[in-house]
């Protein structure tokens, strides 16, 4: 089959994980017989120098025409300035609105082999397998008024929390189908004894959860969720949270599993139910790493992994998925570490050298 791929590598360590994902991608295509085309396109702090703008009109024009994004990351010391309005993060914050992009999937999979190199006891890890999925185009991050000014007594600054019936419905029914799937247990986050938004939140998931009699649904505020996190993450199965919380809990999540290097990502736009093509965005969550760009340090398993959810959720191709999957399973059995993962004494792999040996695993295992 033949699929159209746009990739944007964006900034710091982007251009090198990205290079990793797009090698094992093509070492699916030979060895299943697939043609993914790879279109190239700016975002980010390097789409700022080039253009003046973090997400220029043709990379959105190619993102909505392919059949998924391959997305590395956006940021970094060189756009940081607090003052200035253009950003590097407009660039991936406004990918997500402009492609409907509603529902970031994080899941969270410990590697028993690697829980050593987890920064908690490995007794606690005994069965963590989790996704957490995040809202991702409404609440705090979108809602106006969003400004800062000055008054006579000093300076204020707003950002509004709001959430229509709607947008807490479709993710929500997201999280209850992805449940259905897993292990039938939903954890609905939420700070309903503070706000109003979590309290429409609240009622919608109770009203959605009688439709969903095989699915456990429980509420829990979201800050024991941060502490159940740590002292007993084996518990989760399904989380559902709005997007502020969904941000802060996925990095909380993600280091259980030894490094964020380690972290994929979906970003989905249509029910998981509908056939055909899904608009998918797929990236690794740990941002541009401006301390060891160009170092040949960076973990490339959290991009080689958003491949395979790429392969699974946006082409439909769940046999290859596994393959991708297995293939950074057996890596790690085999020992293979890059320096985020590996413990005193290990060996370390570059990134290129891990890229290469997932390609040769998905080739010939
Ligand atoms: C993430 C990141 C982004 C977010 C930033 C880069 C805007 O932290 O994908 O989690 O806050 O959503
Ligand atoms: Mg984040």
């Amino acid at each position: 089959m033949e699929f159209d791929i746009a990739v944007l590598p964006g900034d710091g360590i982007g251009p090198e994980v990205i290079t990793q994902g797009v090698k094992v991608l093509e070492a699916v295509g030979a060895r299943f017989g697939h043609c993914f085309r790879t279109s190239y396109a700016y975002v980010g702090g390097v789409a700022i120098d080039k253009y003046g703008t973090p997400l220029p009109e043709n990379t959105v024009a190619l993102a909505k025409k392919s059949s998924a994004v391959l997305f590395g990351a956006v940021g970094g010391p060189k756009w940081d300035d607090a003052r200035t309005p253009v950003r590097p993060e407009q660039g991936i914050l406004g990918l997500r609105k402009s492609l409907g992009l509603f529902a970031n999937l994080r899941p969270v999979k410990v590697y028993q082999c690697l829980a050593n190199a987890s920064p908690l006891k490995p007794q606690l890890l005994n069965g963590v397998d989790m996704v957490v999925v995040r809202e991702l185009t409404g609440g705090l991050y979108y809602a106006k008024p969003k400004r800062q000014w000055k008054t006579v007594q000093g300076r204020r600054g707003v950002d509004t929390m709001r959430y229509t019936e709607r947008e807490v419905t479709q993710i929500l029914r997201m999280g209850f189908e992805m449940a259905r799937r897993r292990r039938g247990k939903l954890t609905s986050v939420d700070k309903a004894n503070v706000l109003e938004t979590s309290r429409l939140w609240r009622e919608i998931a109770t009203e959605i959860g009688r439709e969903y009699p095989d699915v456990l649904l429980e509420h829990m505020l979201v800050d024991s969720c941060a502490m159940q996190l740590i002292v007993a993450p084996g518990r989760f199965d399904v989380i559902v949270t709005e997007n502020t919380f969904g941000d802060i809990l996925s990095d909380e999540a993600g280091v259980l599993s030894a490094s964020l290097g380690m972290m994929p990502s979906a970003s989905l736009g249509a029910s998981l139910r509908r056939r055909g093509n899904t608009r998918g965005l797929y990236e690794p969550i740990h941002g541009t790493a401006p301390d060891i760009v160009g170092q040949g340090k960076a973990n490339p398993l959290g991009t080689i992994l958003s491949v395979a959810l790429m392969l699974r959720y946006s082409l439909e191709l769940p046999e290859e998925s596994l393959v991708v999957e297995r293939s950074v399973e057996k890596a790690l059995v085999d020992g293979c570490r890059t320096a985020d993962i590996a413990s005193a004494g290990e060996s370390v792999l570059t990134t290129t050298e891990m890229g290469d040996t997932i390609a040769k695993l998905v080739l010939h295992t």
